[in-house]
């Protein structure tokens, strides 16, 4: 039965979440990959990933490392698809699941050596975010933010443009902006790693991984023959990139805590 939504009404967040769109994030799934040969998390580590989608980056992780790792995020449906994720790949015993805000996370504190997160910050109050990630950080834990840099200041027409595009929060910063607040937190030996030009795609998603990603694959057939807009409404935001792709750049966003 055709489900009845109203897509031109969904933000970009909620986008994703009903797509079930994993690595939608700058530089997609083969960054990802970059990231974690540059990071070098231990077996032994206990990781955490904030606004963790559908899980993509979790379970490849728990795959390939056997490291434990919980992914949490603010939408039902990602954690929905993150948990079958997990259950399919067969590593519900090392990566799990939970529905959590990144303001209030359901952790005491000093708990993790690592969190990660692609993609959400930028979303956020980076303040309000990246404090509660230096809570529940262990002493000598570390943190680790793929995100969009802002490379030069956006016209009004380009800011009005992105905002209509990926929500009225979406906020890029400069690397010196970025660096900034995670310093203000209290992380040290802060910088950024990886920082690369932004190429062109589909909202940040990796078109190749989309061929290898079942999970999104089972959903997105149906979806777009149901409602032809969906294609639409990527092709806005592929525009918006390729048009604007001087003013953007990406890299992780590196810190301690002391
Ligand atoms: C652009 S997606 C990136 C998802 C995933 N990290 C990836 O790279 O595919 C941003 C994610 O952040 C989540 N998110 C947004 N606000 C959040 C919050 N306050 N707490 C936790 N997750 C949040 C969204 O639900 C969404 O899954």
């Amino acid at each position: 039965m055709k489900e009845t939504v109203n897509i031109e009404d969904m933000n970009y967040l909620d986008l994703l979440g009903w797509l079930g769109i994993g690595s939608s994030h700058p530089g997609g799934f083969r960054s990802t990959k970059l990231t974690l040969a540059t990071l070098k998390i231990n077996t032994s580590d206990y990781v955490l990933d904030v606004g963790c989608g559908s899980g993509l980056t979790a379970c490849h992780l728990a795959k390939t490392t056997g490291t434990k790792i919980i992914g949490i995020d603010i939408n039902p449906l990602m954690i929905e698809k993150a948990c079958l994720r997990a259950e399919q790949e067969g590593v519900t015993h090392l990566a799990e699941f939970k529905l959590a805000d990144i303001y209030s996370l359901p952790f005491e504190d000093n708990v993790f050596d690592w969190v990660i997160t692609e993609s959400v910050t930028i979303f956020l109050d980076k303040f309000k975010a990246y404090s509660e990630i230096y809570r529940v950080l262990k002493p000598q834990g570390q943190v680790a933010d793929l995100e969009m840099i802002k490379l030069k200041e956006l016209p009004s027409d380009v800011e009005t443009q992105m905002k209509d595009c990926f929500g009225a929060d979406t906020e890029p910063l400069s690397i010196e902006e970025w660096c900034g607040i995670l310093s203000k937190v209290g992380f040290i030996h802060v910088e950024i790693k990886n920082k690369r030009l932004l190429k062109t795609g589909f909202l940040g998603i990796d078109l190749n991984k989309i061929k290898e990603d079942w999970l999104l694959l089972r959903d997105l057939r149906y979806k777009i023959s149901d409602h032809p807009v969906i294609l639409q409404r990527l092709k806005k935001n592929a525009v918006f990139i390729k048009k604007n792709k001087k003013y953007f750049g990406f890299g992780l966003f590196y810190g301690q805590k002391p």
